[in-house]
């Protein structure tokens, strides 16, 4: 059931026809890969499109130029690596995209993973002499069991990378998704010749003058008369090679791209900017417009009157001038007004939304209006969490909670200098606010522990501390654990011990670490009555 917030009025009456549009013009994505498959590129290159930046080199800028200014972001330059998810918008065409960029990083895959909750669809981008890799395969899940329509780019046709049918064949083998090539390349590496627009019945070559770029088929799908690409055997192989695809492929069903069922497949070179163009534009056709969201009382109607949203992501110091903190809000119906005053039900409180700022690639914008897919960053002193609803109206609902992660490498964590203890404790809650880093305290000693998915985000958390706040850590390896929350408030302390460490969460939940899997088994055999669990079991 959707939820719906008129009482008997239609849309247009309460928002206006302009609203309806606005939300039915978003277009919210994020892009999934493995490193080095081309994310960044192909980001940049869409945005120039786009013209929310003037010049290439500005997205990678942000690897190596201005943006590593940002203390933190010495660790992403150091090891090539995006550690933090960004948002950029741009307009083309009548719509609005957003684009939600996630780390490539497998350590960082709980920021990623929380992006993808706030995006409508995702484009995987496929390094075609690599085929899926390991990293791509695990977002793919995340986007499969949320059922968000998947587009796939297969990047770097201008080198020599694995046969097409090849690529298709994985994609439907590794992932288990039908695909549907919307185009298909003539040749490639230093054969590259462009590609077969299937879908708008056109030839695209690579590397000519611009107005030679387009070939139109006939009704036979075929250059019509004299062209020197037919004079190429890659030509006749390309025309063999779709007759194939016409006769023993996938059948395209927009229905079943919405679903998520099946992908849309298009070829390109990020690098040399071919095929990106092609691939926005049929990506805009396709791509869903906002989704009605699962919450506490049902569906929310993304065109519904009253303003909601969630925090999917919370960042401090972005900007090391300001030393400010950011709550990521994805929209999810009626329209942000700035300085509008919402409820956020976790907290049974209300609060005025005065600072806010949108994300533009080349600076942030003080934002006043934005609508279902949009997300605005609200300037938060500590206030919100990840996770939390925003709504107005009375409806207090909060919605679906954000998947969580059960941390595999621990620490213990002690500030270097006694003396900056304040410091210590700040950056701490901080960064464990901003979900950098879990945190854990043992049950009647006064010592924390810290929890993370991955190596990298002790030394990110390490850094930042140094960096953001000033405070020296000393962390001590406690190595893997198998971490199980207990059901239920209580529970007798003295079951704790080496082999099974008791430990409370920041909310003050119980929860058990285990050494091994062993030391898992005869817990529980010794104690039925104590019951265990994995938050990641419920995602
Ligand atoms: P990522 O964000 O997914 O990690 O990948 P990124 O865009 O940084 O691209 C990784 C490398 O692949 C870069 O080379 C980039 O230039 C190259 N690349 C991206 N798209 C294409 C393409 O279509 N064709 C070819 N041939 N290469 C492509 P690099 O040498 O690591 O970095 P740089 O020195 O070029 O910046």
């Amino acid at each position: 059931m959707i939820k719906n917030f008129f009482i008997g009025k239609r849309e247009e009456d309460m928002m206006g026809k302009n609203f309806i549009e606005d939300v039915l013009s978003r277009r919210t994505f994020a892009i999934i890969s493995h490193p080095d498959a081309g994310k960044t590129t192909l980001t940049e290159k869409l945005l120039l499109f786009g013209g929310a930046i003037r010049d290439a080199g500005t997205v990678k800028a942000k690897k190596t130029g201005k943006f590593a200014t940002s203390d933190w972001m010495e660790i992403e330059k150091q090891r090539g690596i995006s550690v933090t998810s960004s948002v950029m918008q741009f307009d083309y065409d009548g719509f609005r995209v957003n684009i939600l960029d996630t780390p490539g990083h497998q350590d960082f895959s709980e920021d990623t993973y929380r992006t993808l909750m706030a995006v409508d669809s995702a484009v995987m981008i496929v390094d075609s002499a690599k085929g899926i890799e390991e990293q791509t395969l695990k977002l793919f899940k995340v986007c499969r069991m949320r059922g968000i329509p998947i587009f796939t780019f297969m990047n770097k046709l201008d080198r020599q990378g694995k046969a097409p049918l090849e690529l298709l064949a994985e994609l439907e083998e590794v992932l288990g998704i039908e695909s549907y090539p919307m185009n298909w390349p003539i040749g490639m590496g230093k054969e590259f010749l462009g590609i077969y627009d299937r879908f708008n019945n056109r030839v695209e070559q690579f590397r000519v003058n611009e107005n030679e770029r387009f070939i139109s088929l006939n009704d036979k799908g075929e250059i019509a008369g004299d062209h020197p690409l037919k004079l190429s055997g890659l030509y006749d192989q390309t025309l063999d090679e779709i007759m194939l695809l016409n006769e023993a492929g996938n059948e395209f069903s927009a229905e079943k791209v919405a679903s998520g069922a099946l992908t849309p497949v298009f070829f390109g070179s990020a690098l040399t900017n071919f095929g990106v163009q092609t691939f926005l534009e049929s990506y805009l056709k396709f791509a869903p417009a906002p989704k009605a969201r699962n919450s506490s009382i049902g569906e929310i109607d993304p065109l519904g009157e009253q303003f909601s949203g969630f925090v999917f992501k919370i960042q401090a110091n972005m900007n090391p001038a300001h030393r400010d903190r950011i709550a990521f809000i994805r929209v999810c119906s009626g329209k942000f007004e700035r300085g509008m005053t919402v409820n956020i039900p976790r907290l049974g409180k209300q609060l005025k939304l005065s600072q806010s700022t949108s994300f533009m690639a080349e600076e942030r914008n003080t934002v006043d209006e934005a609508v279902s897919g949009d997300i605005i960053g609200l300037y938060d002193t500590g206030t919100y969490q990840i996770g939390d609803t925003l709504t107005t109206g009375k409806d207090h609902f909060q919605y679906e909670r954000l998947p969580q992660f059960t941390p595999e490498l621990y620490v213990k964590v002690t500030a270097k200098n006694v003396m900056k203890q304040k410091s210590f404790y700040k950056g701490i809650e901080q960064l464990v606010q901003e979900g950098a880093i879990q945190l854990f305290k043992r049950v009647s000693i006064d010592e924390y522990l810290l929890g993370a998915v991955g190596q990298l985000q002790f030394e990110v958390f390490e850094h930042r501390m140094r960096n953001e706040y000033n405070a020296e850590v000393l962390m001590e390896r406690m190595g893997s654990k198998i971490a199980r929350w207990v059901d239920g408030e209580t529970v007798d302390e003295n079951l704790s011990s080496p082999r099974s460490l008791l430990v409370r969460d920041r909310f003050d939940n119980y929860v058990f670490l285990f050494e091994n899997d062993f030391a898992l088994r005869w817990f529980q055999e010794k104690n039925p009555n104590v019951k265990l669990y994995n938050p990641m079991d419920q995602n």
